[in-house]
């Protein structure tokens, strides 16, 4: 049965993602080929590689945001779409696609991520304002929670999106470039809340640039160019040989 094999990384649990064979097109630019990538239960996993390599484009196929032809994508074995639906994925886009100057707060983002598991009435109850003012408290933006979103700065606004992913309590947590911007301090702080949600049984995908912090960050990493060139543990891809293959260094 495929989800018992043991994958590139070690892990020998049915994956939680599953994408196989994954190829997607923009019109006349092959963003990925035949890209293969699965991640088991309660791993953090970096997407690493050049820009242009194919990483944002991943995490929309895991997402079932961009078609892939052929190829096949898997979340807890269903559909991305019925997983999204459901609630099961938090995503944090690289750059977020919204009007800045509309008058919605930081806690009201926050909120947001609540939203699949309020009823039809939409009406946030004692337990969603709580995890909201965790999830805030958590990334330290609470003094800034009545704020504006547009009035944030670029590090603020990016903790912010990931409060939302994390009030969202998903089991499958997509960050693309979450640290862009990211102050060190502000960085090591959701670093070790994201290892706290994926030592409860999140599984977390994160695209970086920050190949120093990856030890720290993930358990294993996928290295892109145009398609997944290697996956392994963090250790085995940060050595130097193999970033070689993906950012085109001389070895
Ligand atoms: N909407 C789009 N239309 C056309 N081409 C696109 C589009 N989005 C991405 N591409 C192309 O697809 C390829 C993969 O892009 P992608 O955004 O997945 O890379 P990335 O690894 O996330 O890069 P970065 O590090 O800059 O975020 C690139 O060649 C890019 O130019
Ligand atoms: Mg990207």
């Amino acid at each position: 049965m495929a989800g018992t094999d043991r994958d590139e990384a070690g892990s020998t649990a049915d994956p939680v993602i599953e994408v196989r064979d994954a190829s997607v097109r923009y019109g006349q630019v092959r963003a990925l080929t035949a890209a293969t990538l699965s991640v088991g239960p309660g791993r953090i996993c970096a997407l690493v590689g050049m820009n242009g390599s194919g990483k944002s484009t991943l995490m929309k196929v895991m997402l079932g945001l961009v078609r892939t032809h052929p190829g096949r994508v898997l979340i807890n074995g269903a559909p991305p779409s019925s997983a999204r639906r459901r609630g099961l994925i938090a995503y944090v886009p690289q750059r977020e696609d919204v009007d800045w100057s509309f008058p919605t707060t930081v806690r009201e983002v926050v909120m947001t991520g609540r939203y699949a598991h309020l009823g039809p009435t939409r009406r946030a109850r004692t337990r969603d304002h709580r995890i909201v003012d965790e999830a805030l408290g958590r990334v330290d933006l609470t003094e800034l929670a009545g704020r504006q979103i547009g009035r944030l700065s670029g590090g603020q606004r990016k903790r912010a999106f990931v409060a939302r992913a994390i009030a969202q309590q998903a089991e499958v947590l997509l960050l693309d470039e979450p640290f862009a911007g990211v102050d060190d301090l502000s960085q090591r702080t959701v670093s070790r809340l994201l290892r706290s949600l994926a030592d409860d049984g999140a599984t977390i995908v994160i695209a970086t640039h920050d190949l120093p912090a990856l030890p720290s960050l993930a358990d294993e990493a996928a290295l892109l160019a145009g398609t997944v060139v290697m996956h392994d543990s963090v250790h085995q891809v940060i050595r130097p040989e193999n970033l070689a293959r993906a950012f085109g260094l001389g070895e």
